[in-house]
């Protein structure tokens, strides 16, 4: 069989995936993605030129690879519609809906299958995501290689060896841009408070997250000797630093990281019952 992706469901995140698929040169007869509404199926396929469906189990029947890309509260009646599809012709089963555990998805999906649960963010719409996976004991090398390289395709990867370490990674990359945000949001204030402009606060603030996110990702050292490197002693960075550090930053992220991973689970056991 060709080497085929079916996409169920053609939101946000499946649209961000097929473009990065293609933009890799991915060729568009590769790719078919399902959705409800006609008239996204027409605009995806004008825009990108791949075949779309409104019958999820036809497209499942046509691909190897069947990527579960609608929103979790929906999963469920998605699954047991595709599981005579699915053990028919067992493909390799990628899901990306948030907080579906493997157990449940094998068991709508009616039985075993080979799956991996990936957990991406929302920079993967800018092809700058962060995507956790995890494979289950049933999916091949070759398979757990077409995870990670369609999952690539909007960002870095990082593979979990225990499907319960993906709940730190919902807290920690999954809502960890909005940890980010606040932090802009804050500094900008702060910026503003001390008679900056507000364009020239926002401008200063983002670049330098970025400017900072780039150095830290290029470079080999840890974030920690980065920062001692362009701490001086008795200098303005180590004052400011001091006063995070007295505010209990440290303490703040930890608890804040737990608290996510906790509701994390909570939200999990929820849709496994749904
Ligand atoms: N967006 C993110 O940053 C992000 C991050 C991590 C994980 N995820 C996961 O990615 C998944 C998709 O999220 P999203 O933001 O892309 O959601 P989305 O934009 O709502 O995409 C889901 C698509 O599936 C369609 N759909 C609904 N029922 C369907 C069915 N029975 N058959 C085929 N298609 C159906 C929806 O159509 P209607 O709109 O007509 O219902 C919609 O177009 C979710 O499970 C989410 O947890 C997203």
């Amino acid at each position: 069989m060709t080497h085929r992706i079916a996409f169920i469901g053609a939101g946000n995140m499946a649209g961000a995936l097929i473009s990065g698929l293609i933009a890799d040169g991915v060729p568009a007869a590769q790719l078919i993605a399902t959705d409800t509404s006609a008239e996204k199926c027409r605009a995806l396929s004008t825009a990108t030129g791949i075949l779309t469906l409104q019958d999820n189990q036809e497209a499942a029947s046509m691909a190897d690879v069947v990527v579960l890309a609608v929103k979790p509260q929906v999963l469920k009646q998605v699954a047991l519609d595709l599981a005579e599809q699915i053990q028919l012709s067992t493909p390799l089963v990628i899901s990306i809906a948030a907080g579906i555990r493997c157990d449940s998805l094998q068991a709508w999906l009616g039985g075993q299958v080979a799956l991996v649960r990936t957990m991406p963010n929302t920079p993967a719409m800018i092809q700058s995501g962060a995507t956790a996976l995890y494979a289950t004991a049933a999916v091949s090398d070759h398979q757990r290689e077409q995870a990670e390289s369609l999952m690539r395709a909007v960002g870095l990867t990082q593979w979990v060896a225990d499907e319960s370490l993906l709940d730190a990674v919902t807290a920690l990359s999954g809502s960890g841009p909005a940890y980010y945000f606040l932090v802009m949001e804050a500094m900008e204030a702060a910026a503003r408070n001390m008679g900056l402009s507000a364009e020239t606060a926002r401008l200063l603030t983002l670049q330098t997250a970025f400017g900072a996110s780039r150095m830290a990702l290029e470079s080999s050292d840890p974030p920690a000797t980065l920062r001692a490197r362009v701490t001086s002693p008795g200098g303005t960075t180590e004052r400011a630093l001091q006063t995070l550090e007295e505010g209990g930053i440290h303490n703040l992220f930890a608890d804040a990281l737990e608290a996510a991973r906790d509701r994390s689970i909570e939200l999990s056991n929820e849709l496994g019952k749904a």
